[in-house]
């Protein structure tokens, strides 16, 4: 049957790929490459994850798969090739983007998971390559690259390379240094434009708010913002935060930096370094106590509230809380004098204690 998408054989790819390049030749017109801090590390784990992805992964999963469903459900072999592009196209697309919304919240929630998906958020700076930059497991049992190949067998190619164009064309734009929406928030005359499109697509100030270190900043949001193409799930499951601005410090807090054969090949190969998550041992022990700590807070001033006990530095947030179902909570500073905050962690009125501590 014919799959070319538009009577082109492999369109879908060439326009990918063209997307790739144009990103990446504004990036280079922007004095890009020249700023960069990028380590070799860094390089190997986003260009070798692009190519890993793009021509072993992703092929590899899409063949096994055409097999495996010859053989065992070949009668449903190009059962929906029927279809219009108007009704294929959303189906592939909607049914993607939520899976991939539960999945990549799914590895901030989850510690095994977070491993795998640990090595995006280690990037320091953004570029559309960092897309690329997860353990190769990650991508394996990733459902979406399962879900191109169930669409791929049931008759729907053309909706998937299509739709893998638009999705890439989002997801590149929305990793890029080049922030193309900023224009858009700056001019009023935008506005109206700019307000519909950030409900609707994922935009590069949404999604850099997501690589940004810590919510101290009151701009990022690392346990938010885990859209991919839409913004309608974040906002949907209550995890959306439009802020119109770009968090200046990206990356994770207290990072080791392994080498890229552990954050690439986690859990078959891990770190040396015992204080890495990438480590064998590695283990986060709680660090509640009973009783309240007294610390001495500014006026004014904002500070993130440990709400996991997992912190080393308690009652405030180190960021440990990344591989679980915590967030901290960012709260400002009334007065300025001693204050007695809560480290059990069961108190109502956090960060404040509020003597629940009590009845342990
Ligand atoms: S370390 Fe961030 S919430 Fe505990």
């Amino acid at each position: 049957m014919d799959n070319a998408l538009f009577g082109i054989e492999n369109l879908d790819v060439y326009i990918v790929l063209g997307i790739l390049i144009l990103f990446g030749l504004i990036e280079v017109a922007a004095g890009y490459l020249s700023r960069t801090n990028r380590s070799s590390n860094d390089w190997i784990q986003e260009v070798g994850g692009f190519f890993g992805l793009s021509v072993v992964i992703k092929p590899l999963i899409v063949f096994c798969a055409y097999l495996f469903g010859s053989y065992f459900f070949s009668s449903s072999q190009f059962a929906l090739s029927h279809w219009s592009l108007f009704l294929a196209l959303p189906f592939y697309l909607l049914i993607d983007d939520v899976m991939q919304y539960w999945y990549h919240r799914s590895a901030h929630e989850y510690e095994f998971l977070w491993k795998l998906h640990r090595p995006h958020h280690q990037a320091e700076e953004m570029g559309f390559f960092i897309s690329y930059r997860n353990a190769a497991l990650y991508y394996i049992i990733m459902p979406n690259i399962w879900w191109v190949a169930i669409c791929t067998f049931l008759g729907l190619a053309k909706a998937v390379a299509l739709g893998l164009i638009l999705k890439q064309a989002v997801i590149i734009g929305s990793h890029s240094t080049i922030h193309w929406d900023e224009p858009l928030y700056k001019w009023k005359i935008f506005n109206p434009i700019i307000s519909v499109i950030e409900r609707i697509f994922i935009t590069p100030a949404f999604h850099h708010a997501h690589h940004g270190k810590s919510m101290i900043d009151g701009i990022s949001d690392p346990n938010g913002n885990y859209g991919n193409m839409f913004s309608i799930w974040d906002q949907v499951f209550g995890t959306a935060k439009f802020t119109r601005t770009f968090p200046v410090e990206l990356g994770l807090e207290n990072d080791p930096k392994e080498h890229w054969t552990a954050s690439y090949l986690y859990p078959v190969i891990t770190a040396d370094n015992p204080n890495s998550e990438l480590h064998r041992g590695f283990k986060k022990e709680s660090t509640k106590t009973k009783e309240p700590i007294f610390i001495e807070l500014e006026k004014g001033k904002n500070y993130l509230y440990c709400q996991c006990g997992k912190s080393k530095n308690p009652p405030f947030c180190d960021s440990s809380h990344h591989g679980s179902k915590f967030k901290p909570l960012l709260f400002e500073a009334k007065r300025t004098g001693t204050a007695k905050i809560c480290n059990c962690k069961i108190t109502k009125t956090g960060p404040f204690c509020d003597n629940s501590h009590l009845d342990l």
